[in-house]
């Protein structure tokens, strides 16, 4: 099954993805973690990517859309995958039902993890990850054991570069004009779920891993409002 997560910046898309792969027994990919790698590695794409993603601005669709593009006749994707950010603007969902439709692969479903936006400036003034394995951590609500050091790889932990205020602020703007619209089309297409991320972690856990549950069992449609 192909899902995506969609939602603001820091609503919980990384920290709940891998939670929704496991139960539908497929990979997860973030496109954000794709390019950091790309910036971080000094590939052609990260250079394309680098500038964008410091503003807090979306990379361009078209470059979006050939990465996915490439990505999706691996053997990985095969039985399905979780895609973490992607798409996330009109173009690309309308991109990406095309190469969905030349695959005869269809959409599974579209969950939109829902928290408010102060809320969710709140988590990522407090987010630390590791640039080695992408691990998140939360200084406030999801600290690792030992401060700075990644709980999984014993890395460094980091603030992520968009996580500035200002860059926070441009997020949200490219949020509201450009994903906005691609959420009203899948809610019009009826594929969408929303999934409340408000509360302690533990509790939206919970409501993830239910959501995922009802998509193994086909009823996952809720009504999307
Ligand atoms: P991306 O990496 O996808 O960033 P984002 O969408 O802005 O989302 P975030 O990763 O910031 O937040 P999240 O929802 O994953 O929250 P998290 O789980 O970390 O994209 C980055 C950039 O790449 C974009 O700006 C763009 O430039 C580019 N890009 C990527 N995809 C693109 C595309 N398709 N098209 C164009 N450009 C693209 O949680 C946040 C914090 O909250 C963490 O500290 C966590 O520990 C904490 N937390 C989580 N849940 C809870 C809870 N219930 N209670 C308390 N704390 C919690």
């Amino acid at each position: 099954m192909i899902v995506v997560l969609a939602g603001a910046p820091g609503a919980g898309k990384g920290t709940h993805a891998a939670r929704v792969a496991e139960v539908l027994d497929v990979p997860h990919v973030s496109t954000g973690d794709l390019l950091r790698g790309a910036v971080d590695s000094g590939t052609e794409l990260g250079k394309k990517a680098e500038s964008y993603m410091k503003g807090g601005e979306l990379v361009p669709d078209d470059i979006m859309l050939s990465l996915v593009a490439g990505l999706l006749d691996s053997p990985e994707w095969e039985r399905g995958v979780v895609l973490d950010g992607f798409p996330r603007t009109l173009p690309q969902a309308h991109g990406f039902d095309a190469l969905l439709k030349e695959r005869g692969r269809p959409l599974g479903r579209v969950l939109l993890f829902d928290l408010s936006e102060e809320a969710a400036v709140d988590r990522l003034s407090s987010r630390m990850w590791c640039p080695k394995d992408s691990s998140i951590y939360n200084l406030k609500t999801n600290p690792p054991a030992t401060d700075g050091v990644c709980d999984v790889c014993g890395g460094p932990l980091e603030r992520r570069a968009d996580d500035e205020p200002e860059t926070i602020r441009a997020r949200f703007v490219e949020f509201r004009s450009a994903t906005g619209p691609m959420i009203d089309y899948y809610k019009d297409l009826g594929v969408l779920t929303r999934v409340s991320t408000e509360g302690p972690i533990e509790d939206v856990s919970r409501r993830v891993r239910e959501a995922a549950e009802r998509l193994t069992a086909g009823d996952g449609v809720g009504d999307g409002r």
